[in-house]
C-alpha cells in the first residue's frame, strides 16, 4: 500500500509538471497544443505493447494477447488524433524540433519507467489522459463560444469516426475527448491490476502483481479468468 501511495504521488507530480509546461508553452493555442501533445501520446501504448509482446515471447506464455492488442490500439488511436489535428494546425519550426527532442527523451524515459514500474507508468498515463480530457473540454468551449471558428471537420476525421459529412470541429473534439476518457479508464485498470496488493473478486487466494504471477485471459473485457502458472 505504501508503495502504491509513492507510485501515485510520482504519477501525479509528473502530470502536474507536464501540465504546467504545456500550459505555459501553448497557452490558448489549442490546435498546436493538440498536434504536439498527440505526438507524445502515441508513445506509451506502443512502448507497453512492445514490452509485453517481448515478455510473452521470452516467457513463452499466453494470456497477454488482449492487453498487447489494447495497448497497440491505443497507440494507433493517438496517431490518428495526430493525423487529424495536423489538418487543423501546422506546427511551426520550433515545435517540430521540440517534437523530435521530446520523442527521444520521453520514449526512453517511458520505456525505463514501464520496465521497472509498470503500475506507476500506467497511473501516470491515466492522469495524463484525465488532463487531456480537461484540455479538450477547454478547446470545445472556445469553439462553442465562437472564440475559435467552428470549421468543418477534416475528411480524415469524418472517415475515421464515421461522422456525417457536415460534421464540425466541435463534433470532432467531442469524439477525441471520448477516446482520451477511455484511455484514462484503461490505464487506471491496468495500473490497478498491476498493484502488488491487487485482489480479484471471489479469488482471495490470489494476491500480488497479476502481470507476473498469473495467466490472464480476456483481460480487457473485464472478464478476468485466472490460471496459476
Ligand atoms: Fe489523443
Ligand atoms: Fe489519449
Amino acid at each position: 500500500m505504501k508503495h502504491n501511495k509513492l507510485s501515485d504521488y510520482f504519477a501525479l507530480t509528473m502530470t502536474k509538471i507536464f501540465r504546467l509546461i504545456a500550459d505555459n508553452f501553448f497557452a490558448k493555442r489549442y490546435g498546436h497544443r493538440a498536434v504536439v501533445l498527440e505526438t507524445i501520446a502515441g508513445v506509451p501504448g506502443m512502448v507497453a505493447g512492445v514490452c509485453m509482446h517481448f515478455k510473452s515471447l521470452r516467457n513463452m506464455k499466453t494470456g497477454w494477447g488482449p492487453y498487447i492488442s489494447e495497448m497497440l490500439a491505443e497507440a494507433e488511436n493517438e496517431r490518428m488524433h495526430l493525423m487529424i489535428f495536423i489538418e487543423i494546425a501546422q506546427p511551426n519550426w520550433f515545435e517540430r524540433r521540440l517534437v523530435l527532442l521530446t520523442q527521444a527523451i520521453f520514449s526512453i524515459f517511458y520505456f525505463i519507467l514501464f520496465v521497472l514500474f509498470p503500475r506507476t507508468a500506467h497511473k501516470m498515463i491515466a492522469y495524463f489522459e484525465e488532463e487531456a480530457v480537461k484540455s479538450y473540454t477547454d478547446y470545445l468551449e472556445m469553439v462553442e463560444s465562437g472564440k475559435l471558428e467552428n470549421i468543418p471537420a477534416p475528411q480524415i476525421a469524418i472517415d475515421y469516426y464515421k461522422m456525417k459529412k457536415s460534421a464540425k470541429l466541435s463534433d470532432l473534439i467531442v469524439k477525441v475527448r471520448e477516446d482520451e476518457r477511455s484511455h484514462s479508464i484503461v490505464n487506471h485498470k491496468y495500473a490497478d491490476l498491476n498493484s502488488n496488493d491487487a485482489v480479484i473478486e471471489n479469488k482471495p487466494e490470489i494476491k500480488g502483481s497479476l502481470f507476473n504471477n498469473y495467466k490472464l485471459e480476456k483481460f480487457s473485457e473485464g472478464i478476468i479468468r485466472i490460471e496459476k502458472n
